[in-house]
């Protein structure tokens, strides 16, 4: 383990059963459309997640990729988030599916199905690895939730602090002092990109 992870949440067999469990429903989800999927995923974050997880789908897709990025407000948690990489791919009457890391505060995914919605697919729908129930707002909805997980700053596979730790093959709860330093004692703001 990491000498800066306090505990692992999730380990590293335990994430490749889920992500091929989702795989497997998303296959029956999607088999037999008339285009190709087309799967979104949201950087840097979802970059872990989305690649095991599409080798675990032996559909027609494109991949496409969305640039967030979420900034730190008075309380230094995620206040506000922003496209900072447009879309890449022309999603019109296609079947969308976004795949994100987290689903914490909502204000990402918020922004982004307004966004996406706009340009009017013929469907839309979100997979997160992760969401804290205890932080997520009733108006985002997702399709596909990985695991819920207690209210506690996570890192590894995909996930980081200030740009670290996306490599660790396991979530983990990073220990205090390695953000206490930088943000009074208060969890850091979540980053995408
Ligand atoms: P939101 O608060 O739902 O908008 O999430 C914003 C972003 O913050 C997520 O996409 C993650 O990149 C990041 N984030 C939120 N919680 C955590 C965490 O526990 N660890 C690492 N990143 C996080
Ligand atoms: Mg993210």
């Amino acid at each position: 383990m990491h000498t800066d992870v306090n505990k692992i949440l999730i380990t590293r067999e335990g994430l490749a059963d889920r992500v091929q469990q989702l795989g497997r429903e998303m296959t029956t989800l999607y088999l037999g459309l008339d285009s190709p999927l087309i799967i979104i995923t949201v950087l840097n974050g979802s970059m872990v997640f989305m690649a095991d997880l599409i080798r675990h789908m032996p559909i027609t897709m494109n991949l496409g990729v969305l640039g967030v990025s979420s900034y730190a407000g008075a309380t230094t948690r995620s206040q506000g988030a922003k496209i900072v990489m447009q879309l890449d791919t022309d999603i019109r009457d296609r079947h969308v599916l976004v795949i994100d890391d987290i689903l914490d505060t909502g204000n990402t995914l918020r922004l982004i199905h307004e966004d996406l919605g706009k340009l009017k697919p013929a469907s839309l729908r979100t997979a997160v690895l992760l969401r804290k129930p205890a932080r997520a707002p009733s108006d985002v909805t997702v399709e596909f939730i990985g695991f819920d997980i207690e209210d506690r700053f996570v890192v590894g596979y995909g996930l980081d602090f200030d740009g670290r730790y996306r490599n660790l093959p396991y979530i983990g709860v990073l220990k205090p002092d390695c953000y206490q330093a930088s943000a009074a004692g208060t969890e850091p703001a979540g980053r995408t990109m």
